[in-house]
Parts: C-alpha cells; sequence; structure tokens
C-alpha cells in the first residue's frame, strides 16, 4: 500500500541510483529478518527440468546482477529467482546514464553493458552465502565479456560456467543482450552450438546443472524455428523468452526518451515476448520447457504466457514499477486465472492457446 509513495521517492533518484540504493538496503535488512518460506499457491507448484519450483513467478536476470541477495527474493513472493548476467572479466558497462524510466508506457530502456565484479568474486562471495539455500531455486546468467572477441566466446563462457555451475540450479547462456557488441550473432545456431558442446564438455565435481539459452524479441520466425530445432536436437534443458528489444514499435512517436540507445522492456514488450514463446511452442513440439519474460504486470499477463506455451515465467520491470508486493500478487492472481478458466493445475494450461 505503501508503495506508491516509495515509489514516488525513489523516482525522484536517477534510475541507476535508486536501483543501488535498493539493493544496499535489502542488503542490510536481510541478515536481520527470519528465514520465510517459499511464496506457494494451490496448483502453481511444479518440477520443471528436474528443479521444484514452489511457483511459477521469477526474478528476471538483471536485477541481481552481483548475486548479492540469492535469500532475499523469496520474500517478495518469487518462486526462483536468475541472478546475473555475470561475466568472466568484471567489468564496468557502458558510461552513465545507462537506464531510463518511460514511466507514462510502463517501460524502461537500459544499456548497461553487462557491468559485473566478474565471476571470481562473484562465485566467491556467492558460495559463502549458499552455504544456506535460499528457500526458491537460483539460476545464474551467463555473459560474454566484453573485452573478449566474440570468435572466443566459448573460452569466456567456459570460464565463468567451470566458477559459477556448481552454485546454481539451473545455469542461462545469455547470447540476446543487445549491449554487448556481437553478442547477438551468437544466436545462430552454429555459434550456439559450439557454445552448448563446449560447456556440456567442461567436468564439474557434480552434476552439470540444467542448461537454458535465452533469446531476442528481435529474431526472425525462421530463427526462431532454428534455434528452437536447435534445443530439440541437443536436448537443452529450456528456453527464456525474451530479453530486451531494440525495436520502438511499441512507444508512441513522442514518447520521452525513445531515441535513447538499449533494450525495451516492460509493457510495450509483452506481446512480442509472448508472440515468440508462442512461436518457439509450436516448433518445439512442446518439448522444451519455456520460460516467458516481458511485460508481466498481473497475473493475467503471466496467465498469457502460460496459454502460449511457458512454463514459468518471469519478471523484471513490472516489479520496478508494481514494488515489493508485486510478485506474490501475481502469483495470487495467476491461481485464481487458472481456477476461474477450468484448470485444475498450471501445468494443464501450457500451450493451451499456443494456435
Ligand atoms: C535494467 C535492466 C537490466 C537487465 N539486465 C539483464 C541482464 O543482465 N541479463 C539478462 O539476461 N537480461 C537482462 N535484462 C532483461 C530482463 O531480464 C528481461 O528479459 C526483460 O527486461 C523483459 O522483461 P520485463 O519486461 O519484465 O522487464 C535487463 C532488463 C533491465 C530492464
Amino acid at each position: 500500500m505503501l508503495y506508491p509513495l516509495v515509489r514516488r521517492a525513489l523516482f525522484q533518484l536517477e534510475p541507476e541510483v535508486a536501483h543501488e540504493l535498493a539493493i544496499a538496503l535489502l542488503g542490510w535488512v536481510d541478515p536481520l529478518l527470519p528465514r520465510s518460506a517459499p511464496h506457494g499457491a494451490a496448483g502453481l507448484s511444479q518440477d520443471v527440468f528436474g528443479v521444484h519450483f514452489p511457483n511459477p513467478v521469477g526474478l528476471a536476470a538483471g536485477f541481481d546482477k552481483n548475486a548479492r541477495l540469492p535469500h532475499v527474493w523469496s520474500r517478495f513472493g518469487f518462486g526462483f529467482a536468475e541472478l546475473g548476467t555475470i561475466t568472466a572479466r568484471a567489468q564496468p558497462g557502458n558510461p552513465k546514464p545507462r537506464i531510463f524510466r518511460l514511466a507514462a508506457q510502463q517501460a524502461l530502456i537500459n544499456r548497461l553493458g553487462f557491468n559485473n565484479q566478474g565471476a571470481v568474486s562473484v562465485a566467491e562471495r556467492l558460495s559463502a552465502a549458499l552455504a544456506t539455500r535460499p528457500a526458491i531455486p537460483i539460476g545464474i546468467n551467463l555473459g560474454k565479456s566484453k573485452v573478449t572477441p566474440i570468435e572466443e566466446a566459448n573460452r569466456d563462457y567456459c570460464d565463468s560456467y567451470r566458477r559459477l555451475a556448481p552454485l546454481a540450479d539451473y545455469v542461462t547462456i545469455n547470447v540476446s543482450s543487445p549491449n554487448t557488441p556481437g553478442l547477438r550473432s551468437l544466436q545462430n545456431t552454429a555459434a550456439l552450438a559450439d557454445i552448448i558442446d563446449a560447456l556440456r564438455a567442461v567436468e564439474l565435481d557434480a552434476a552439470a546443472p540444467p542448461l537454458l539459452v535465452k533469446v531476442a524479441p528481435d529474431l526472425a520466425d525462421d530463427d526462431l524455428r532454428d534455434i528452437a530445432a536447435l534445443a530439440v536436437e541437443r536436448g537443452i534443458d529450456g528456453l527464456i523468452a525474451t530479453n530486451t528489444t531494440l525495436e520502438r514499435t511499441g512507444l508512441p512517436p513522442g514518447a520521452r526518451h525513445r531515441d535513447e540507445a538499449g533494450g525495451l522492456s516492460g509493457a510495450p514488450l509483452r506481446d512480442r515476448s509472448t508472440e515468440v514463446i508462442r512461436t518457439l511452442f509450436a516448433h518445439c513440439g512442446g518439448r522444451i520447457p519455456i520460460v516467458g519474460v516481458g511485460g508481466i504486470f498481473s497475473g493475467a499477463d503471466a496467465f498469457d504466457k502460460i496459454l502460449a506455451g511457458a512454463q514459468l515465467v518471469q519478471m523484471y520491470t513490472g516489479f520496478i514499477y508494481g514494488g515489493p508486493a508485486s510478485p506474490g500478487r501475481v502469483v495470487d492472481e495467476l491461481a485464481r486465472q487458472l481456477e476461474a478458466a477450468g484448470f485444475a493445475h498450471l501445468r494443464d494450461a501450457v500451450g493451451q492457446r499456443a494456435g
């Protein structure tokens, strides 16, 4: 109830300052609070790629880039959290300012460029923090360091993977950020197959975690079809659809910050990401779990993505605009939507409107 006031105060600050402040405050408060049980709801818990999810609404990558708060996210009602993007080398990202609020459109544009502390220091801190397992699954999202030439991407992903995979319930290969030059070219199937094979060849002490690939919303249907075919052929554990878009068609011509370079997220991305989910689901024949992300602000938004073929969903921009109560609210609304539509369990609804 208080969030509209808190948001007004936070929105007076430059977006990245507000974000850092929120992360710092959460870091201080977290150790003082008792560990909470995950937010569940009847018909929403499920096992996906061998991992148990208490509910299907996760925190999307990019919010906790340095994996500072693995225990915090379940408190907001999230059923899982994807940390990162983390790259092999620490890197500062692009010059500031690099996050822009488009409040009238319930959207953000960012060109952060994978600012993060690098796999070595993140792994060190995270392995200490994970001595106590969080209440929810933790995914780790890996990207390529900017200084590494695109031809050597495999090595870079493998370096991060070796250190971070043992800490993760699943690992995401991020080849879809628009803010690292050339990165999205790794979505072509030959390059992607190379990365997958290289990661699978890395020897870990424990069993390898499920491997997911996160795709861009700006791919043509043919490219999506090729990625789906590769995912089936290589036995990829899941696809995440989608990252932010370079398109501005969802924004009115005069929208504030419309011409800033970077990836657009939030409400204007919603329909396109649902479309990508539908296309991937059709091409995978439902064989590969899909994590739907893009413009989720309500249970109805999440339900649309599930009907299109998503088994799990994530939110980022909706969490910024909706505040701390929004993930739990989305979970509860989703439970009501499923019930009203006559589905006893979430799994029964997956892909029912895939077309
Ligand atoms: C400020 C910001 C930073 C992001 N950073 C990352 C990132 O590091 N890695 C990643 O895979 N996606 C990143 N994303 C994309 C989100 O994970 C998500 O795919 C996208 O924003 C669409 O979801 P949304 O509309 O709920 O925000 C970022 C998004 C935003 C807004």
